[in-house]
């Protein structure tokens, strides 16, 4: 049985590689919608459609449990995939909680970076609403990471010009702690680390989701007890992927 991971492109990839080194046994497969990324400046209802497309792929293959390592997939069709489908299903949201307890205690603000979906959903928007009761909170889409990070451009002149565009620099040091709302933003946090202050902390939400993947599976007694280690099958929208070159990539960015 299989763990199936989705989301827009190869973002759900830093989600992949948390559940590999704490669940190296299980046997994954991993869609990346590729002809449709992104996903963020899509509509909800657009977005909604693509993924359902996607998870009726994954759940001819047989499935035990789901992520939907997309922030922007999960708020705009978790609800509906767990009324269709009884396998669990695990989505992603952004770290707001954590970044919330640990920005206060210092005096410090949060800033979410995130895709245009996510920040103006329901979902996001609920969730500021209770954790963030001391308005410390500012939000911001950065679309291009996704863009760049689908060219498999992580560093650099043109990623560190956008950043530099893109990022409130002029009072950079009211932030505590910055949140990868975008499971893309990860690849990203070298060039993030550098070019920001070291007192701002950089977190996602991928160790929490891969966490609760982990419990539920253990809850459920769907734990893989092989002692060998599993393997990945990689699709891209509904395809498998055979190109070794394209293979080499997606495996290069799962290594630790
Ligand atoms: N990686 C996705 C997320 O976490 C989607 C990015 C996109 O396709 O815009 O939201």
């Amino acid at each position: 049985m299989n763990i199936g991971f989705f989301d827009s492109g190869i973002g759900g990839l830093t989600v992949l590689r948390e559940a590999l080194a704490l669940l190296p046994n299980e046997n994954y497969l991993y869609y990346a919608d590729t002809d449709n990324t992104p996903y963020g400046t899509k509509t909800k209802e657009e977005v909604k459609g693509l993924a359902f497309r996607a998870v009726e792929f994954l759940m001819s293959h047989s499935m035990k449990a789901l992520v939907i390592a997309c922030n922007a997939a999960t708020s705009a069709s978790v609800e509906d995939l767990r009324r269709k489908y009884d396998i669990p299903i695990i989505g992603m949201e952004p770290a707001v909680k954590p970044a919330v307890a640990k920005s206060l205690n210092g005096g410090k603000r949060v800033l979410v970076l995130s895709t245009a979906l996510t920040l103006r959903e329901v979902k996001f928007q609920d969730l500021v609403a209770r954790v963030d009761t001391e308005h410390i909170v500012d939000m911001l889409p950065a679309p291009k990471l996704v863009e760049l990070a689908e060219r498999f451009v992580f560093d650099g002149p043109e990623v560190e010009d956008y950043l530099r565009e893109l990022l409130p620099w002029d009072r950079i040091n009211c932030y505590g702690t910055i949140v990868l709302g975008c499971t893309h933003f990860p690849f990203f946090r070298q060039v993030l680390s550098r070019m920001l202050p070291d007192s701002i902390d950089i977190i996602d939400g991928n160790r929490g989701t891969v966490n609760h993947l982990y419990d539920v599976l253990k809850s459920k007694n769907l734990l893989n007890n092989a002692s060998e280690k599993g393997r990945i099958l990689f699709f891209r929208s509904g395809a498998p992927i055979e190109d070794p070159a394209v293979l080499e990539k997606y495996n290069r960015l799962l290594r630790p």
